[in-house]
């Protein structure tokens, strides 16, 4: 299983003093080196905790992936054309919320959807759609052409007590043999820790995590590249 460090919250803590540290880069570097396969950070609108500076000089400097995060909007197709990220994840964004709500709703924007991914190909950008387990929304992002899903495990990292959690789990298990029936790569992510991860990575259908808060709260205690190495032993099966 392969781990995709999210590295937004370095930028959170950056910005909330709008200081020049801690630097976003260094710690994509370190991510990198620790043993990550990629590097994702998620441009909002409201440009909270990432800014364009970080995504270009994020695209000089990392060795394994970029994967640029963002809305699907005309502002953000400028910035995703210019920058050339390895991966797009199209999320659903709305400025009040804390963290992303949910998975992309698809079925409801096939057509949007379909130009606005013909353009990132156009561009060389491999397309990722974030979405909740379902499978008619999982068959919409076949339909508008993503090469990939990230299936939002959100619900299931939010589960209040045992039975819920087994049926979130359940759930995204059977969406992650769906999408790749479909013949989509699947990823998996949000609200992923170092106590409920290990699930997920039972699911063989799912190559790539992708792992923000949880690895820069640890980080917080032993430092970045521990906290990188000790998520990685539990995605090693
Ligand atoms: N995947 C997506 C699409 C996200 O929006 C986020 C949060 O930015 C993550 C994964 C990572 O979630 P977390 O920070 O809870 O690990």
């Amino acid at each position: 299983m392969k781990l995709a460090v999210n590295i937004d919250h370095i930028a959170t803590l950056r910005q909330a003093r709008a200081a020049r540290e801690p630097e976003p880069i260094l710690a994509a570097l370190l991510a990198e080196q620790a043993g990550a396969s990629g590097i994702v950070c998620h441009l909002r609108g409201d440009r909270r905790h990432i800014q364009e500076r970080d995504l270009k000089l994020l695209r000089q400097v990392i060795v394994t992936k970029l994967n640029l995060e963002m809305a699907a909007t005309e502002e953000m197709l400028k910035v995703a054309r210019e920058v050339k990220p390895d991966t797009v994840s199209l999320v659903p964004e709305s400025p009040e919320e804390i963290t992303t709500q949910g998975g992309l709703e698809v079925i409801n924007q096939k057509d949007h959807l379909t130009s606005y991914l013909q353009e990132l190909k156009k561009a060389g950008i491999k397309v990722s759609i974030f979405v909740d387990p379902l499978e008619n929304q999982l068959e919409a992002c076949q339909t508008v052409g993503a090469d990939l899903v990230e299936i939002n495990t959100g619900k299931y990292a939010d589960a209040r007590n045992e039975q819920e959690r087994q049926t979130n789990l359940e759930e995204v298990r059977q969406a992650a043999a769906f999408a790749s029936h479909l013949g989509l790569e699947v990823h998996a992510g949000h609200g992923l820790d170092y106590h409920n991860v290990q699930p997920i990575v039972d699911i063989k259908e799912i190559s790539e995590l992708s792992i923000g808060f949880a690895i820069v709260a640890r980080a917080a205690i032993v430092g970045l590249t521990q906290a990188v190495k000790e998520m990685l032993e539990l995605l090693q099966k």
